[in-house]
């Protein structure tokens, strides 16, 4: 009874201690206890009460969805598909780039009004700039993009399309064709939001451009629209941009979310060569070339990835939400995430429980994957060059120096094993090892870009952004629901690389309720349900509106680029 009560003081003592720790380690006031997840209140623009005809119309008029649907399916049947081995210079084949004059011309007999109310800037021939002037040029402009080329459909992959990839195919829920959940059905709503505003007399007072590459899925080398903004506007001119990615809708562990991306992982390309002297099989060296890569593939496979949970990550944010509303989330959980800024322990268990039970390893570390090796040429020859291609997407915590070293230090051991020299190639060459005569190594960085800045989310661009969100998912499209809008990480990358220098409020989001993955981007069998499409119209319709009630708080000037009648 006695050691009882004991253990009991003793631990009522240690509670008050560890209240007390968190307490001081967060400054006083703030404890374990009190909600860590950024709140988002609904936001509805003032002019509300005067659109809400129009929004109702967007989402419940049956003649208007059947006038979508014909938009959308005439952007599906212009086949925009971009390829790895595309010219880098439009010039050097005009013939193949002029699908984009079609797109182009399609846009502009399908939306009329939308054509004659902005200026339409063509950059690098194909990357489309619409400007729609506004009043105030004191006002930065809101930038809202998304790309018109698609991924293509594979020869062999056509059999397992249930429709037409090119078609258009609506089947009265859902409409189905290459490219229309990633993402011209983003480019289109944009249009058909814009042209639902001009029929109300809306005229912005803040300029607002729309930006479309043409090269998106083939890394954007081509797109230079951020570029020919910025020497129209200056850098830190735009009010924030909108693009694709970001999870719409998903329910994690019970918790209906709205995961806009704030950020975007890093990406890395990286080859591993080996050159060695050939000569005939029939006198081999105990290992040849393809050896060993292989037992580097081998090291490579088994480096021990470390696992980050900070609030670096937006990702951090998004967990701390499914951690405090989920009805389901084990208490240990749970407690591990909501603790995992003050307490190293709980900080690890945060990490193992995404990485592992969620399988969601690649929202707290680096992913790595080996993706193409080829060498040897033929039978009776000792290969004399074998080549790795890695593709590493970086945390938030690392830098592309970090994750291309991590590689280099699993070679390098086999590399000196094998008597080989090694070279490391990021901003120059740097010699490891000695040049040999049994062989060199390579470990050459070809592609790469660092994790993208983090957009704020304690200011009022994100409250009118994510506001807007729940506005329309809690209120217009849903009655009553409650859906958790917090940011997160974007693990693939899109076109807004080239915009970090116009804004700090980048945000990658594609409205309606189902993500990229369940609409099966870049796969077979793409689609989307229209009602997301509706929503995706009415979101872009009110945060149009709300954007432009917001005020500036920076002094600014825009140039004017004026229809000329
Ligand atoms: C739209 O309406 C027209 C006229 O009623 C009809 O012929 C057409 O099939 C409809 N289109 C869709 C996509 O429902
Ligand atoms: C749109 O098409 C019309 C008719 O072909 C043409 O006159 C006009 O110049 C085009 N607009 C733009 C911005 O290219
Ligand atoms: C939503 O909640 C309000 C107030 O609780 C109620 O009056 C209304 O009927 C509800 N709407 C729906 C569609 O459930
Ligand atoms: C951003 O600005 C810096 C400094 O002027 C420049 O070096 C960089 O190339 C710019 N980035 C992009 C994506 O244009
Ligand atoms: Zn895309």
């Amino acid at each position: 009874m006695f050691r009882e009560n004991g253990a009991r003081y003793l631990a009522l003592g240690l509670l008050v201690a560890i209240g007390l720790y968190f307490g001081l380690y967060t400054g006083g006031g703030v404890t374990r206890y009190e909600s860590q997840c950024p709140s988002t209140k609904t936001h509805r623009p003032a002019a509300f009460e005067s659109h809400k005809h129009v929004l109702d119309r967007i989402l419940h008029d049956p003649d208007f969805r059947n006038e979508s649907v014909t938009k959308l399916q005439k952007a599906i049947q212009i086949r925009t598909e971009v390829h790895d081995d595309d010219t880098e210079l439009v010039e050097d084949d005009f013939e193949y780039w002029s699908k984009f004059d079609k797109f182009e011309e399609y846009l502009n007999s399908t939306f009329p009004l939308f054509y004659s109310h902005v200026t339409l800037h063509k950059v690098n021939y194909h990357g489309l700039v619409y400007i729609w002037q506004g009043s105030n040029q004191n006002l930065k402009p809101l930038l809202l993009m998304a790309h018109q080329d698609t991924v293509p459909v594979s020869e062999d992959s056509l059999s397992q399309w249930e429709h037409d990839p090119f078609a258009g195919y609506y089947d009265g829920t859902n409409l189905h064709g290459r490219g229309i959940a990633d993402c011209k059905d983003q480019l289109v709503g944009l249009f058909e939001s814009a042209e639902e505003l001009i029929k109300t007399g809306f005229a912005p007072k803040r300029t607002i451009i729309y930006s479309f590459g043409f090269d998106e899925e083939v890394m954007g080398n081509r797109n230079k629209n951020a570029k020919w903004i910025e020497q129209q506007y200056g850098a830190d001119s735009i009010y924030a941009v909108v693009d694709e990615g970001g999870v719409n809708l998903d329910t994690i562990e019970g918790v209906k979310m709205s995961v806009p991306g704030t950020a975007e992982k890093g990406y890395v390309d990286l080859k591993v060569i080996i050159e060695t002297p050939g000569g005939h099989s029939s006198i081999p060296p105990p290992h040849t070339s393809i050896g060993m890569m292989g037992e580097m593939i081998v090291a490579i496979e088994n480096l021990d990835i470390p696992t980050y949970f900070t609030p670096a990550n937006p990702a951090y944010w998004e967990y701390v939400c499914v951690a405090e509303h989920s009805p389901q989330i084990t208490p240990k959980a749970k407690k591990s995430i909501l603790n995992s800024r003050f307490d190293k322990a709980s900080n690890k268990d945060a990490r193992k429980y995404i990485d592992i039970d969620l399988h969601k390893g690649f929202v707290v570390k680096s992913t790595q994957a080996l993706d193409i090796v080829f060498g040897g040429v033929k039978a009776n020859a000792l290969p004399e060059y074998v080549e790795l291609t890695i593709n590493v997407r970086i945390a938030m915590e690392e830098t592309v120096e970090i994750v291309s070293r991590r590689i280099l230090g699993a070679v390098e051991p086999v590399a000196e094993k094998y008597g080989l020299g090694l070279t490391f190639r990021l901003n120059g060459d740097e010699k490891i090892l000695d040049p040999k005569s049994q062989g060199h190594c390579l470990v050459n960085v070809v592609s790469l870009l660092e994790p993208a800045p983090v957009t704020p989310i304690n200011d009022e661009e994100w409250d009118i952004f994510a506001g807007t969100i729940k506005h329309v998912y809690e209120d217009l499209v849903a009655p009553n629901q409650t859906l958790v809008v917090a940011p997160g990480i974007g693990s693939g990358n899109t076109d807004t690389k080239w915009y970090w220098n116009l804004t700090r409020h980048i945000y990658r989001y594609r409205p309606g309720q189902l993500p990229g993955v369940y609409s099966k981007e870049h796969g077979v069998n793409e689609f989307i349900p229209v009602d997301s499409h509706l929503h995706l119209i009415a979101f872009f319709y009110e945060y149009i509106l709300s954007v432009d009630e917001a005020e500036d708080t920076t002094e600014f000037s825009s140039p004017l680029f004026q229809i000329e009648n």
